[in-house]
């Protein structure tokens, strides 16, 4: 299968025309632009290039059916075509941290990369940098919406799942901490318009 959309929508249409998409059309997602998806939103970033998300992608009705109750009963789990579920493993991180380097750094940039992260992560317990590792999967989490977006599919993001349940049924370490559920599709609802604080209420100018 190719990518579906030819001209993916502008950042600013994007993030104009996202909102949450209960209701999916009832046909599966092209292989490609899940792909390309989940490429666009590896690219963002994170501090030291940590890359600590990970992303479980579940197409299968029975897995999709798990998943809806681990989320009490919500029904756009089992109404979109496929979930993603992005979540952080920090362990993974730290046992694979060389190769966050960048290659032009070189061996000596890879020595650097696994300094730093002892140095920052290694008097720390695995809560504290999971939770760490959580603020970084978070960004990818809202780029993963709008990559979506931009290339014409629609989301939900979720948090109203009960974790344990969900690393049980995706088979998952205890370690990992979850950024999102997230239902994707093509929309059969419009969803509700943005609400939100006016800029003047949210921002001081200094
Ligand atoms: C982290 C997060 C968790 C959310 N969890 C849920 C959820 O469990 N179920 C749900 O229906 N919507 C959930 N939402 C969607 C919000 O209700 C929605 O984003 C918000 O009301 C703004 O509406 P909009 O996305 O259409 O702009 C969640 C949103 C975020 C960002």
């Amino acid at each position: 299968m190719t990518a579906t959309l030819t001209r993916p929508l502008s950042v600013t249409d994007a993030i104009e025309t996202r909102r949450s998409i209960r209701k999916f059309v009832q046909e599966p997602m092209n292989e490609a632009d899940l792909r390309e998806i989940l490429r666009l939103a590896s690219l963002a970033p994170s501090a030291w290039n940590a890359q600590t998300w990970r992303f479980a992608v579940i197409q299968t009705p029975e897995v999709k059916e798990k998943l809806r109750e681990a989320a009490y009963g919500q029904g756009q789990v089992t109404s979109a075509p496929a979930v993603i579920v992005l979540y952080s493993d920090m362990e993974d991180t730290l046992q694979t941290v060389e190769d966050t380097a960048h290659p032009g750094m070189g061996d000596e940039g890879r020595s650097r990369q696994r300094a730093t992260f002892d140095g920052a992560f290694g008097a720390q317990d695995v809560a504290q940098r999971g939770q760490w590792g959580l603020s970084q999967a978070n960004i990818a989490f809202g780029f993963l919406m709008l990559a979506a977006r931009g290339l014409g599919y629609d989301t939900v993001p979720m948090l109203g799942f009960d974790p344990a349940k969900v690393r049980e049924i995706l088979g998952l370490p205890e370690h990992v901490q979850f950024a999102g559920m997230l239902p994707i599709g093509k929309r059969a609802e419009e969803g509700f318009p943005h609400h939100r604080h006016s800029v003047d209420r949210l921002a001081r100018f200094y």
